[in-house]
This record gives structure tokens, C-alpha cells and sequence, in this order.
């Protein structure tokens, strides 16, 4: 693959000699005469290298430089500085330059140089290209086909690049954490932290500390200085699981980071600047909060500029069968199982659940019946009663007129059960709150005997 070198320089006959040069080593070159120049054909198309002096007008080698580091290109930078100016050459470095060279420019150390850079990019090639098939895993982790879920994921494909705040919300259990991190990970912030703050689990000083970080002697007991959240986060993604539970002080420190992009620790005079994407999440109706009074409305606004809503589990029954056999191939290989799969009725009676912690709740239930299940396959008779009773749907449900002959309601109850538990006596018998004998008594009576 030929590479193409950006040449960035102001002085004419530098420019046409390096081009000359750099030619000569079959390269293609494309030419600027300052920063601006240079950006207007970056955002065009992608350059393997950058080759920029330092002094330049309108727009210099360092301004170039951060814009590339912010813009997260693989591009290769190098400088040209002025012979001994060692300052601006450690600066630049410091800045995520891979290299610089001192004008006037010694021909073999740049084309070594060159060599060097050449190599470092093909690394970034072949890491991108790794990156991407690891995002391609990231999202397939998310399991589900229904119409609800395709919506979903089509909106995190959407958002995950775009800079700015999104809002998850959805009941416990559905996957806003998870979503999250699937977000995370396909954004340009991938290879900077993800950090998970539980606004609800703990009290409000000590999450704002959390959050922000102190000096050490701002507060008692504070011996030494702490970074915050905030700041460990630094480029990266910060996660605000319950954002609904911030307190009205955390709120207003909260909106100033997101709208003058700093902050300081609690007790520290030096402000800090705050390079952060906010997911927050939430299981309440934010906006009623907000009519209460007890959610700024401004931060509402800057925290869901972009927003999702994750339907229950209930809503999109479809995505059941492809969650209980995800985890029942993840749970027996890990438990070392020979589970192959669940019977239809057990599937039917599965999906008939409501299901109210979600796939959370969904995940836990086939953990466990992968251990308590020593067979190949799950049958109806396995799921615990709960479940089969919380699925009975309710037309299914028992009503009896009053003066309806007990033996009757008694009949009734038996076989309803027996049909529930797919004709598990024991089960039948515990639901009913009888021994299993009585069970096999009052089967063979004769009013229920036929
Ligand atoms: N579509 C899905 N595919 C596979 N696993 C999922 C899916 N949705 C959720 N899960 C799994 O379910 C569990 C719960 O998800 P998660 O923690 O993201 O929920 P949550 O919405 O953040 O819940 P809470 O509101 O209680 O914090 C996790 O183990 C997650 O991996
Ligand atoms: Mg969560």
C-alpha cells in the first residue's frame, strides 16, 4: 500500500524540495501552506502522515497538531522545528507527535524518520481494523430480533459516534448498564475510560466527593487528596447509573460541568477541565421529577440531548426464546452441563411470564435451573411455581359462583394445577399446600377420577 504524506509548510522552496524528495521514496503527496489548508483536506480524506512545521500563519504546527489529537485521526504526525528549539519539539511530543525534525532537515534521518512512521501507522491500520471487529462483537452481545430491540440497536449505531449526552431509560433489569457499555465502546472514546458511578448508593457528600474528588484537609478525616470520577473519566465516558436520585447541590455542580466543561476538587482552588461524555440512566419518569421541583429542568435538557428508551421485557416477548437459549449455551458450558435446550411447553410457559426484573431476572433463572437440572433438556415441570403462576394468563384464572359445592372448587383447583406444573404431582401438591399423598388420594376419589 503506497503512502500518502501531508506536507504542511509555509516557505515555498521547502515545500517543493521535501515534495521532490519525499516523491523520490514513492510517496504520495498532497501540499498545504498552513493548518487551515491542512485541515480542510484532512476532513476530506484520510492521511497516513502528517509532516507539518511548527511556524506557520494563520494556523501553526501545534494548533494542527491538537486538532488532529482531538479529532482521535490515526494519522502519524511529525514536526519541523527550528534548530534548537527543544521546547516546541517536547511540547509537541507531549502532545501525541510520534516525532519532529530539526530544520534545516538532514536528508537520511528523515527518511528514516519516514520509515518509522510508515511502520507506526500499518501498527494503527491493523488496530483499527481490530477494534472494529471487536465493536462487531460488542454489538452482537446485545441479543434480541424483535421490532423493539432492531429499533434499538439501529439508535445505538446512530448515537454511539455523535459527542454528546444520552439519556438511558427503562425499567430495572432491561440493559441500560450494558447498553452503555456497547455505546462506549463504538464511540471515538473507546480507547479511554468507562467509568460507572451508582448516584443512588451512596449518600450526598461522599458522592460528591466521588464525583469531583478533594484536597487533602478540605474536610476531616481527609489525610490525603483524591481524584474524582470526573476526572478519572478524563476523555472518556462517565456513567450515571439513577441520575434521578442526584441531590438539588450535586445537580447545579453537575450542570456547571456540562456547561463550562471544568470544575475543581472539593477544597482545591485549581479548576479542573472536565472532557467527558455523560450517559445517565434512569428507571423514573425524569420529567414528572422535574414538575415536582425536584429535578432541574436545565440539567434534564443537557442530559438527554440524545435519549433511549428500553422497553420491558414484556413488551417484546419475541426476544424470550433467543435470551433463554443465549444463557442456557453460556451457563452450560460454564457450569459443564449438557443442557441442549427447553421443551415448547416450557418455552410457551416462559414466555407467558411477565418477567418484571427483566432479562436480569431472566438470566438468574436459567443460571439456576442449569444447576438444579441434571437432564439434557428443560421441561415445564422444572420452572419454579412462581413463574408458571405469574404466567397463567388470566383468563386462565379460576372464578367460582358463590355456592359452588367445595368438592367442585377442590376438583378444579387440582386439575388446573396439575395442567400448570405439565403434570408434576409434587409441584402440584406444594402449590396446593397439601402432601403428596392427600395429592394421590384425592386423585383417585371419584369425582376427580374421571
Ligand atoms: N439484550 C440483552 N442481551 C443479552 N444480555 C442482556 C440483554 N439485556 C440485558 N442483558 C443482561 O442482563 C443483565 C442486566 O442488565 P443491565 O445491568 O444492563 O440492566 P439495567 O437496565 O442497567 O438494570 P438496573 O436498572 O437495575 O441497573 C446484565 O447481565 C446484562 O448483560
Ligand atoms: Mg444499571
Amino acid at each position: 500500500m503506497k503512502t500518502t504524506i501531508l506536507l504542511v509548510e509555509d516557505q515555498k522552496e521547502l515545500r517543493d524540495g521535501l515534495q521532490v524528495l519525499l516523491r523520490g521514496l514513492h510517496i504520495d503527496v498532497l501540499s498545504a501552506v498552513n493548518g487551515q489548508e491542512a485541515v480542510d483536506i484532512m476532513e476530506k480524506m484520510d492521511v497516513d502522515i502528517l509532516l507539518a512545521d511548527v511556524v506557520m500563519p494563520v494556523m501553526d504546527g501545534i494548533s494542527l497538531l491538537d486538532w488532529v489529537v482531538k479529532k482521535r485521526l490515526d494519522t502519524v504526525v511529525i514536526l519541523l522545528t527550528a534548530y534548537g528549539d527543544i521546547d516546541q519539539a517536547v511540547t509537541a511530543i507531549k502532545k501525541g507527535a510520534y516525532d519532529y525534525l530539526t530544520k534545516p532537515i538532514d536528508i537520511p534521518r528523515l527518511e528514516n524518520t519516514i520509515k518509522r512512521a510508515q511502520e507506526k501507522r500499518e501498527l494503527m491500520l491493523e488496530n483499527r481494523m481490530l477494534k472494529k471487529s471487536l465493536n462487531e462483537n460488542t454489538f452482537k452481545s446485545i441479543v434480541g430480533m424483535s421490532d423493539e430491540v432492531k429499533i434499538l440497536l439501529d439508535k445505538i449505531r446512530q448515537y454511539a459516534p455523535i459527542d454528546t449526552n444520552i439519556l438511558i431509560t427503562g425499567e430495572t433489569g432491561v440493559g441500560k448498564d450494558m447498553i452503555a457499555g456497547v455505546i462506549h465502546s463504538l464511540s471515538p472514546r473507546s480507547s479511554k475510560p468507562f467509568i460507572k458511578v451508582s448516584c443512588a448508593a451512596l449518600p450526598e457528600t461522599l458522592l460528591e466527593s466521588e464525583l469531583f474528588g478533594f484536597e487533602k484537609g478540605s474536610f476531616t478525616g481527609a489525610g490525603y487528596s483524591k481524584k474524582g470520577r470526573f476526572e478519572i473519566a478524563d476523555g472518556g465516558t462517565i456513567l450515571l447509573n439513577e441520575v434521578e436520585s442526584l441531590s438539588l447541590p450535586i445537580q447545579a455542580k453537575l450542570l456547571r460541568v456540562i456547561e463550562e466543561k471544568n470544575f475543581e476538587r472539593i477544597g482545591g482552588e485549581k479548576t479542573l477541565k472536565a472532557d467527558v461524555r455523560i450517559i445517565s440512566t434512569a428507571n423514573k419518569d425524569l420529567m414528572a421529577l422535574v414538575d415536582e421541583g425536584a429535578f432541574r429542568e436545565d440539567l434534564y435538557y443537557r442530559l438527554k440531548v440524545l435519549c433511549l428508551d428500553v422497553p420491558p421485557l414484556r413488551e417484546r416477548s419475541g426476544d424470550i426464546p433467543l435470551l433463554l437459549h443465549h444463557f442456557l449455551a453460556l451457563y452450560s458450558k460454564t457450569f459443564k452441563k449438557n443442557l441442549k435446550g427447553f421443551t415448547k411447553d416450557a418455552v410457551r410457559a416462559l414466555c407467558e411470564y411477565s418477567w418484571p426484573g427483566n432479562v436480569r431476572e431472566l438470566q438468574h433463572f436459567v443460571e439456576s435451573i442449569t444447576i438444579d437440572v441434571n437432564g439434557s433438556v428443560i421441561r415445564k415441570s422444572d420452572i419454579p411455581s412462581h413463574i408458571l403462576i405469574g404466567g397463567m394468563p388470566k383468563e386462565k384464572k379460576l372464578t367460582f359462583e358463590p355456592g359452588t359445592p367445595l368438592f367442585e372448587m377442590e376438583k378444579e383447583a387440582i386439575l388446573h394445577t396439575l395442567r400448570l406444573t405439565g403434570g408434576n404431582k409434587s409441584k402440584t401438591a406444594e402449590l396446593l399446600g397439601i402432601g403428596l399423598k392427600t395429592l394421590y388420594r384425592k386423585l383417585s376419589d371419584t369425582p376427580l377420577s374421571k
